[in-house]
């Protein structure tokens, strides 16, 4: 049913459930004895987050932040705003920022600045990245894919907050939103 609205498969179900078991097993390596604050931003990354960390042997803590910077269109407004904080002290923490999509990198440098003014160690996984979006510079330290300048939808990512629950990364066709 959703499938009609897509031109094609990006990263596909199974590419993402090796990648992200690949990624657990070097994240378990980096954060071991650390006790890891894992930060998933909501909304996006909630499948990523929840795939990656069945594959994150160590002990590990898990919160949440909301922001936002689409609202509801193809292009980032430009403006990132924090909508709900994390619940968490995090003075002198190992923070592990779970992403789904770096493009402009506007939210994430928004995020790691904030965060760092707070005191917490500041690391970054992304699903994707999509290099030549970038309007600010910031990088993550692990990245599952990196993907053409497309507009991609599933496993998270949305257009108007639709097309999150999609289990792959696909194109979506452009007479979706050019209408
Ligand atoms: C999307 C995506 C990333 C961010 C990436 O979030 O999930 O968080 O934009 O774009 P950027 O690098 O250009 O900042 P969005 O603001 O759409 O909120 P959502 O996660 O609720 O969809
Ligand atoms: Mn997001
Ligand atoms: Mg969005």
């Amino acid at each position: 049913m959703l499938e009609k609205d897509i031109e094609k498969v990006l990263v596909s179900e199974e590419q993402i459930r090796v990648r992200s078991t690949e990624l657990g097993e070097i994240l378990t390596a980096e954060y071991e004895g650390k006790n890891p604050l894992v930060l998933g931003i909501l909304r996006g990354s909630v499948p990523f987050m929840a795939e990656l960390i069945k594959h994150i042997d160590c002990h590990m803590e898990m919160d949440f932040m909301t922001v936002s910077s689409y609202h509801g269109g193809t292009k980032s407004s430009g403006e990132v705003k924090l909508i709900m904080d994390v619940d968490t002290a995090i003075r002198g923490r190992d923070i592990l920022i779970v992403e789904d999509i770096i493009d402009t990198g506007r939210t994430l440098k928004y995020l790691k600045e904030l965060l760092e003014h707070r005191g917490a160690k500041v690391k970054i996984v992304t699903l994707l990245d999509k290099p030549e979006g970038r309007i600010v510079d910031i990088d993550a330290q692990w990245t599952g894919f990196t993907i053409p300048n497309e507009f991609v939808v599933g496993f998270g990512l949305d257009y108007d907050n639709n097309y999150r629950n999609l289990p792959y990364v696909g194109v979506l066709k452009e007479e979706v939103y050019s209408k």
